[in-house]
């Protein structure tokens, strides 16, 4: 193995800067070459300028910085075999003989069928705000994005005290609730609604109802992107059918929790993963994601750490029922 090349991939995360430098120094460190690929699988792709050499000063003053350098794109042609094969032409072109991926799910699912086609070794590092992938206990980008929404919250918390007013903050995740079920503990929320936990709707109603005729002056629910059909918006048109005098406010948080300077945590989260991708290559290992398990560095093969079995944290869940009280 001489060179390598490095992408990210999907929706951007707080720290891919700081894991494509991490990655780049470790193989400089180890004599080897590194490119980056500009725009994920659809850069691999259209080839070109889309390759870029990369060496130590080009990844310098960047690991502070939110988004990515080397931007990135969700990709349906690499999902087809002729994409695919583009993809490899343009690879074998540049010498790449082994890939560092940055990204979720759809990434690592591109990737393995990638490998199993053309045998080009790969390693990832899950770099998502939304924490769902198995394998690792957090994911480069998670930790910023919930400081992200709790700062919000703070805000929110002050207006919605000085209006006496009940707020509904929608929150990120996909089709998982982790940043939901975080920044709802940490913000004091009274409500955190998630995709994992589906009420049904009289469930909400009385939810809604048991906190108007609560002694609290103000409150504030969390509602997972993925909890219901329509997001919040919907879920209080529905609402105020059965409880006409009330009149929320509706945040919606949106892409904000993706941007923004890394937290310490993500930055040596990113620099340990994209250490260990590089290290995992050398070692011959290929479709693996690096992640931290118990604190420490662990592989894990790509179609595990996609599988869903991550679950919310059962004592973190039951935190949500103690403290609203
Ligand atoms: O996967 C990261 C994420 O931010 C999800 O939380 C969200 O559902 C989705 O990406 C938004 O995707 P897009 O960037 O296409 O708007």
């Amino acid at each position: 193995m001489k060179k390598i090349a490095v992408f990210t991939s999907g929706g951007d995360s707080p720290g891919m800067n700081a894991c494509i430098r991490a990655v780049t120094r470790t193989a400089i460190y180890n004599h080897l070459e590194v490119t980056g690929i500009m725009r994920g699988y659809k850069g691999m792709i259209e080839g070109g300028e889309n390759y870029v050499s990369l060496n130590s000063r080009s990844v310098g003053n960047i690991i502070q910085r939110g988004g990515t350098i080397l931007k990135t794109s969700r990709s349906n042609e690499f999902m087809t075999a002729e994409g695919r094969k583009k993809a490899f032409e343009n690879l074998k072109l540049n010498s790449i003989d082994a890939l560092v991926c940055i990204g979720g799910n759809g990434t690592f699912t591109g990737a393995e069928i990638f490998y199993n086609e053309y045998k080009i070794p790969c390693i990832g590092v899950p770099g998502t705000i939304d924490n769902d992938l198995s394998g690792t206990d957090f994911t480069v980008g998670f930790d910023t994005a919930i400081n992200t929404a709790l700062g919000a919250i703070d805000k929110i918390r002050d207006t919605a005290e000085s209006h006496e007013r009940f707020f509904f903050v929608e929150v990120m995740g996909r089709d998982a609730g982790y940043i939901a079920l975080a920044s709802g503990i940490a913000g004091g929320a009274e409500i955190v609604l998630l995709p994992e936990v589906k009420e049904n709707f009289d469930q909400i109603v009385s939810y809604f109802n048991k906190s108007i005729h609560s002694k609290k002056s103000f409150s504030i629910a969390i509602v997972a992107e993925g909890n219901y059909e329509g997001g919040a918006f919907e879920m209080v048109n529905q609402i105020k059918k059965y409880i006409p005098t009330f009149d929320p406010r509706i945040v919606i948080l949106g892409h904000i929790q993706r941007g923004g300077s890394p937290t310490a945590y993500d930055r040596v989260l990113a620099s340990r993963l994209g250490n260990a991708a590089v290290e995992g290559l050398l070692k011959g290992e290929t479709n693996k994601m690096a992640g931290l398990i118990n604190n420490q560095v662990a592989l894990t093969p790509f179609n595990e750490s996609i599988s869903k079995s991550k679950k919310l944290n059962p004592e973190l869940l039951k935190l949500i029922d103690i403290f609203n009280c």
